[in-house]
């Protein structure tokens, strides 16, 4: 049956639409005059855009057929005004039986990835990752955490029970990423276990096996702001798999002397690597951490770092209430939301959102 059909969609507070729904009560839709530019028309009166397939403003005619088609959109200036969307917008629409679904956010994308790598142990990688993860979300961001250490102590300090699918189901064995994931208090999490460490061996042989985890997230159906990816104290095919679904690297460097030997070669080695694998990280910072002033080789460690690598602005100091992640499964911000971790990771959340901005 071909039906046509007015698309009414509503503002949202800051006046963007990321979403746009068209039931149609009909089995078997599909789009019937496929066009490739179709017109949106803001109607100021009603407060509704409607679509159209060309300049003689005939209506876009739909059918359902189940499949998801990308389109490109020119947008009345009205709507570009009111919206911020391009002049030319992409756009995706899937067709369910049921409804039709417009994604307006198609070329924007949506998460900030950000990879906490060192190779070394130790140096407060899974600290960082969980303590940012939970700060992001206290500034109501919504944060996914990524387990791709087959020590899995991230995922021991955020779950209490062992989880059922790990991110080695989503990379060896293709299961759908959205049945991976375990929501928590504070964030949602992948896990990860010591199976992890047998999966790179299966991995190693098959080609094209760096963008698995980029594949993966494309699927994600939750929108994230922020996807936080703990690796593990190597370069193995996950720590690939990391920087390869990277924005920002941030590499946790302990404030004592033996934390310097290698982070040349760890800089160096993610600098090849991203050239090698043609990724475009935007930024790879320095993080500071375990800073006790009070010790003259953490000053003079500190200076040094912030003299010869691009630093966060933060700083972490130690904290002795660290020790306590995982304890109840809480957040440091509720076992003391007053100690100096709390309040340096904190600040770190503040500069991670400046960033971009
Ligand atoms: N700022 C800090 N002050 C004190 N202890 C810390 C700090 N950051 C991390 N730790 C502790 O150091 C140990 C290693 O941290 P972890 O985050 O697991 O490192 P990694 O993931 O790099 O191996 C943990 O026991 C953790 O509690
Ligand atoms: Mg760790």
């Amino acid at each position: 049956m071909i039906f046509e059909k007015k698309i009414n969609i509503i503002f949202n507070k800051k006046n963007k639409i990321s979403t746009a729904y068209l039931n149609i009560p009909i089995k078997g839709i599909k789009i019937m005059n496929e066009p490739k530019i179709l017109k949106c028309f803001y109607n100021q009166k009603n407060n509704e855009i409607i679509l159209k397939k060309d300049n003689e403003g005939q209506p876009l005619i739909v059918q359902a057929n189940g499949n998801s088609k990308l389109y490109r959109f020119t947008l009345d200036k009205e709507i570009i005004e009111k919206t911020g969307y391009k002049k030319n917008q992409l756009v995706k629409i899937d067709i369910t039986t049921e409804q039709i679904k417009i994604n307006f956010n198609q070329e924007e994308k949506m998460s900030k990835i950000i990879s906490i790598i060192n190779f070394k142990g130790g140096v407060g990688k899974t600290t960082t990752t969980h303590c940012i993860g939970s700060g992001l979300t206290l500034q109501n961001k919504k944060v996914l955490l990524i387990d791709t250490d087959p020590q899995a102590s991230l995922t021991f300090t955020a779950l209490s029970e062992t989880p059922k699918l790990t991110i080695k189901d989503i990379l060896v064995d293709q299961k759908n990423i959205n049945n991976v994931i375990v929501e928590t208090e504070n964030f949602d999490l992948i896990p990860s276990n010591l199976i992890l460490n047998l999966a790179e061996r299966q991995l190693t042989s098959k080609f094209g096996t760096e963008k698995l985890l980029k594949k993966a997230l494309n699927k994600l159906e939750k929108t994230y702001d922020y996807i936080i990816i703990d690796c593990p104290p190597s370069m193995n095919l996950f720590t690939i798999n990391a920087l390869y679904a990277s924005d920002y690297i941030l590499i946790p460097c302990e404030t004592e002397l033996l934390a310097l030997d290698g982070l040349n070669l760890l800089i160096q080695t993610l600098e090849q690597t991203e050239e090698e694998l043609d990724v475009k990280i935007k930024n790879t910072l320095v993080l500071p951490t375990k800073l006790d002033k009070r010790k003259k080789v953490s000053k003079e460690i500190f200076e040094h770092l912030k003299e010869n690598f691009k630093t966060t602005i933060s700083t972490i100091r130690t904290c002795s209430k660290l020790n306590l992640l995982g304890l109840d499964k809480n957040s440091i911000y509720q076992i003391d939301s007053t100690c100096t971790a709390a309040i340096d990771y904190k600040n770190l959340v503040g500069e991670i959102i400046k960033w971009d901005c």
